[in-house]
């Protein structure tokens, strides 16, 4: 399984995720990217077919600020 949020810091709302994988990527106000599964938590699973287009728009991210895990970036439960 797949993770993903996009790194608004970096993201220079270029547009192109969101031509990609419309399905998982959309923008805000300011036209920067969000993961649009989860409010940009990064904790929806993406499989199957998204996933392969979440692959494709993190390649085609010109300041790689798509974000790809196996694990969800964030936990319910607090670390120490
Ligand atoms: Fe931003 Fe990269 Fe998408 S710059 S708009 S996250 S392709």
């Amino acid at each position: 399984a797949k993770f993903t949020m996009v790194d608004k810091d970096t993201c220079i709302a270029c547009g192109a995720c969101g031509d990609t994988a419309p399905d998982i990527f959309g923008y805000d106000d300011e036209g920067l990217a969000d993961a649009i599964l989860d409010d940009n938590k990064g904790i929806t699973e993406i499989v199957g077919e998204l996933a392969e287009d979440l692959l494709d728009a993190e390649e085609g991210c010109p300041t790689e600020s798509i974000k790809v895990a196996e694990e969800p970036f964030h936990s319910t439960v607090t670390s120490k």
